[in-house]
């Protein structure tokens, strides 16, 4: 069997509801290739709700793009997978490099997420990428190691089967800057190895990957002819219907 091909939109934190529900109207009435994809949205969570209620019944699903790892409790400004859960979701992006870069994540913390997510049946999208001067040091399989040995710690192998990961290096996200699908494929093959170190070939070679960073209608055709990348994380370029069309059509 194939693995997975997963086509996500991250909306960061842009777009006002109604831009949000014209957004999801054009990709839903644009889509043309269903066969076997998975296309999933992370809106911001105010809409949350909404958005997943508007994509039933259509191939999008939804996904929050953080969530807290306690059910509930005294967490001022945030959400927990209860909520989650609640609002239709059924991705959650974890390890964002935004999240650990801006907000200072830890791998422990992206685990405990990880974990919390696994508990709630809410499918973790894992993400993980090197620094540009990690890169120029020559430390991206390292640095891919230590984020995944950090958020897969104690994790079985039946659930870690359940996670999807996105190869975003940081140099790469918002920049224009793509990655070469050679890079890219490059790095996806490590990921591969270090899931196989841990939890043996099945895994490495199954474990959907994705890559994300400048993804764009003019560079998508390259990057997706490469073995290993099965599908793509999108930033800017989710928020524009043609855009993001011109991506999950290809
Ligand atoms: P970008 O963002 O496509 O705007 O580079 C990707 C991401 O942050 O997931």
């Amino acid at each position: 069997m194939g693995r997975r091909k997963i086509f996500a939109g991250n909306w960061k934190m842009y777009k006002t509801y109604s831009e949000a529900v014209e957004l999801v109207n054009g990709l839903k009435s644009g889509l043309k290739k269903t066969d076997g994809r998975e296309y999933v949205l992370f809106p911001p969570s105010p809409y949350l709700k909404e958005i997943s209620s508007l994509c039933s019944a259509s191939p999008f699903v939804t996904g929050a793009q953080n969530m807290y790892y306690e059910n509930q409790g005294a967490f001022t400004g945030e959400i927990s997978p209860l909520m989650v859960k609640d609002c239709g979701a059924s991705f959650i992006l974890i390890g964002h490099s935004e999240r650990r870069h801006v907000f200072h994540e830890t791998d422990e913390d992206v685990n405990k997420k990880v974990k919390a997510a696994l508990v709630h049946g809410i499918q973790p999208m894992l993400c993980v990428g090197e620094l540009l001067e990690e890169r120029e040091k020559g430390e991206t399989v390292s640095v891919l190691k230590k984020q995944i040995h950090g958020a897969f710690s104690g994790i079985e192998k039946a659930d870690a089967a359940k996670i999807s990961i996105a190869y975003e290096p940081v140099w790469a996200i918002g920049t224009g800057k793509v990655a070469t699908p050679e890079i890219a494929e490059d790095a996806h093959i490590s990921i591969r190895k270090i899931m196989g170190e841990l939890y043996g070939e099945e895994i490495g070679s199954g474990v959907p990957i994705l890559y994300g960073g400048s993804v764009k209608p003019d560079n998508i055709a390259g990057l997706y002819k490469m073995n290993n990348i099965d599908g793509f994380l999108v930033g800017g370029a989710s928020l524009e219907i043609k855009a993001f069309l011109e991506i999950i059509n290809v």
